[in-house]
């Protein structure tokens, strides 16, 4: 093998052996950010709550994960609850739930939303992600 051709496969193996490298650290970076969605029970459901035992008053919630459903009036049925991801859209700090104050409050930029999510203070750029609600039987579901 000439000097030549031996430089040219020692370059191109350095090269496969670089890509292999970068392209395995990318993998493993990416899987380790990968946030699994929310468990509640109720399959595949993100939160499940017994109407009968659970969220009885105006104000009451129940959080898991990053999702929290709310009740926001009486009865038993969808429309009495509003169910929000905690995940501020500015840069996906968590927010708190303030029942006395009838909305959320982001501890990291100050941004404010109201009881339906929507955005009533910056610097957040969009209103939070809001879920279904079923309810069955008085089994809440929410998706
Ligand atoms: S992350 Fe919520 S206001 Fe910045």
């Amino acid at each position: 093998m000439e000097r030549r051709d031996f430089l040219h496969d020692i370059g191109q193996a350095t090269v496969a052996i670089c890509a292999g490298s970068l392209l395995a650290a990318c993998s493993k970076s990416s899987d380790n950010n990968v946030t699994p969605p929310p468990s509640g029970g109720g399959g595949n459901a993100l939160i499940t709550a017994n109407l009968n035992s659970e969220l009885a008053s105006v104000g009451s919630s129940k959080t898991s994960g990053s999702v929290i459903v709310i009740r926001t009036a009486t009865g038993n049925v969808p429309a009495s609850f509003v169910a929000l991801s905690l995940i501020c859209t500015h840069m996906q700090c968590t927010v708190n739930y303030d029942a006395g104050a009838g909305g959320f409050k982001c501890p990291c930029h100050g941004s404010e939303y109201d009881l339906n999510g929507g955005v009533t203070m910056g610097p957040a750029p969009s209103s939070l992600k809001k879920y279904t609600v079923a309810v069955s039987n008085n089994t809440l579901t929410v998706r």
